[in-house]
């Protein structure tokens, strides 16, 4: 068997706690939302039905508003192994009974990840799919409350943008995309969290900074004295952003929920979760700036735009914008802004722009190359019928997993392998790029 295969499949079994997933052995020791979804199409290269557990796993945290939580906790963890754990959340009363969860939420990628492990069901033959589509049947409520919440609680106004209360639900946590908004945050005299995080890995410089993290604690916590009102907290949370790239996945999320209706036997459901997802798609389209060639996110706080050359670039592409905009951001993708500089070791989009001021190569989402991220391009990429390019981008991709194995993240200009080691999201990666069939 191919090695890199091997590696990814041992790091899923090594990462495994029954049917769910640890994103890694030490660092992220909970189960995380939008990592589930990748690892659940991970899973499904080995057998769909492990790949449903994982999502249906999930699940189990959703809260009865529909919100599917960024960690579900597992209770069998030693207490402060990571932090904020379950009991800095404020959650009773709000995660279903007999469960623990976190109250942010995370890129809704779970029914494109539905959708790709029914169509690896297909290929193992009418059996699997038929259990497949079983499992369908009672997820797709479940996916279908989760992106009403979305398109209601975080966009009361309907104005086809998700508005987010945390960089950590953007799930590009660092970005330079928040460093604006973030600034105006004051976190108070409150004393430095535990920093579990900085113990597993090789430097602190790969994790967020202390100040940072004192305003991510100082914005939980505001967010639990409001006992987690969405409305309040739109009205006065003090980080409020319209996150282009969080909606452009919910756009396409809901392209795939469309595609999930038919085996869920709500066929007549489709055409309203296209109509949903060509709102947002809309939306999207409207934040693009004309000169810089890329949408901007808005900070509702201001109503200014959040400008930073980061990956959310490609957030029309993934959303499925025009034709002629999307040749202008294949255009991008290889172009000194992204993938096409020659100081980078694997032609694959940094997560920020080389030449971005804010750009270092070895800072959590501030440079470094994610396996996932590369992963939502080429999708979107395929989708989008720009074949040729897919392809290159998945070879390049294949070459750097095979090159640093199933680390969280990379060093764009020496290929160092950042991190935590074993990261389940990238092994999922890599067994859906080899298993695929062009
Ligand atoms: N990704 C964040 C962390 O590093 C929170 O979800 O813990």
């Amino acid at each position: 068997m191919d090695d890199l295969a091997q590696e990814a499949i041992s790091v899923l079994w090594r990462n495994a706690r029954g049917t769910w997933t640890r994103p890694s052995p030490r660092l992220y020791p909970h189960q995380w939302s939008w990592d589930a979804a990748f690892v659940a199409m991970g899973w499904a290269h080995l057998d769909p039905l492990r790949g449903v557990a994982e999502l249906w796993s999930l699940f189990r945290g959703q809260w009865a508003t529909g919100m599917v939580p960024h960690i579900v906790f597992d209770l069998t963890v030693a207490r402060g192994a990571y932090e904020p754990g379950p009991n800095a959340w404020g959650t009773v009363g709000h995660a279903p009974p007999g469960t623990a969860t976190s109250a942010l939420c995370q890129p809704p990628v779970h029914a494109i990840a539905l959708a790709r492990v029914r169509q690896l069901a297909e290929r193992r033959g009418a059996d699997v799919l038929a259990e497949v589509d079983d499992a369908i049947v009672d997820l797709y409520p479940r996916l279908v409350a989760w992106h009403r919440w979305l398109h209601t609680a975080r966009d009361p106004e309907a104005s086809g943008l998700v508005t987010i209360l945390h960089p950590w639900e953007s799930g590009l946590d660092n970005s330079p995309r928040w460093d604006v908004a973030l600034a105006a945050i004051d976190p108070g005299d409150a004393d430095a969290p535990a920093r579990p995080d900085l113990t597993h890995v090789a430097d602190p410089g790969e994790r967020p900074t202390d100040l940072e993290y004192r305003r991510y604690r100082h914005l939980v916590d505001r967010l639990v004295a409001l006992d987690h009102d969405q409305a309040a907290a739109l009205a006065e949370h003090p980080f409020r952003v319209a996150d282009v790239w969080f909606s452009a996945i919910l756009a396409a999320a809901d392209d795939a929920l469309a595609e999930l209706a038919v085996p869920a036997g709500r066929p007549e459901d489709a055409a309203c979760h296209r109509a949903a997802a060509d709102r947002t798609r809309e939306a999207v389209d409207a934040c693009w700036d004309a000169d810089a060639k890329r949408c901007h996110d808005v900070d509702r706080t201001t109503g200014l735009p959040l400008v930073a050359d980061t990956v959310a670039a490609f957030a029309p592409l993934l959303a499925g914008t025009s034709m002629d905009r999307t040749a202008v951001l294949v255009e991008r993708l290889w172009s000194p802004s992204s993938a096409g500089h020659h100081a980078l070791r694997w032609a694959v989009p940094p997560s920020t722009a080389v030449d971005d001021p804010a750009f270092d190569p070895r800072a959590y989402w501030r440079g470094p190359q994610w396996a996932p991220i590369t992963w939502l391009v080429w999708w979107a990429l395929q989708r989008a019928g720009h074949r040729r390019s897919a392809d290159r981008l998945r070879a390049a991709g294949l070459d750097q997993l095979r090159a640093v194995g199933c680390a969280e993240y990379v060093d764009p200009l020496t290929g160092q392998a950042l991190g935590s080691p074993a990261q389940s999201w990238t092994a999922a990666v890599a067994l859906d790029w080899l298993g695929h069939e062009g």
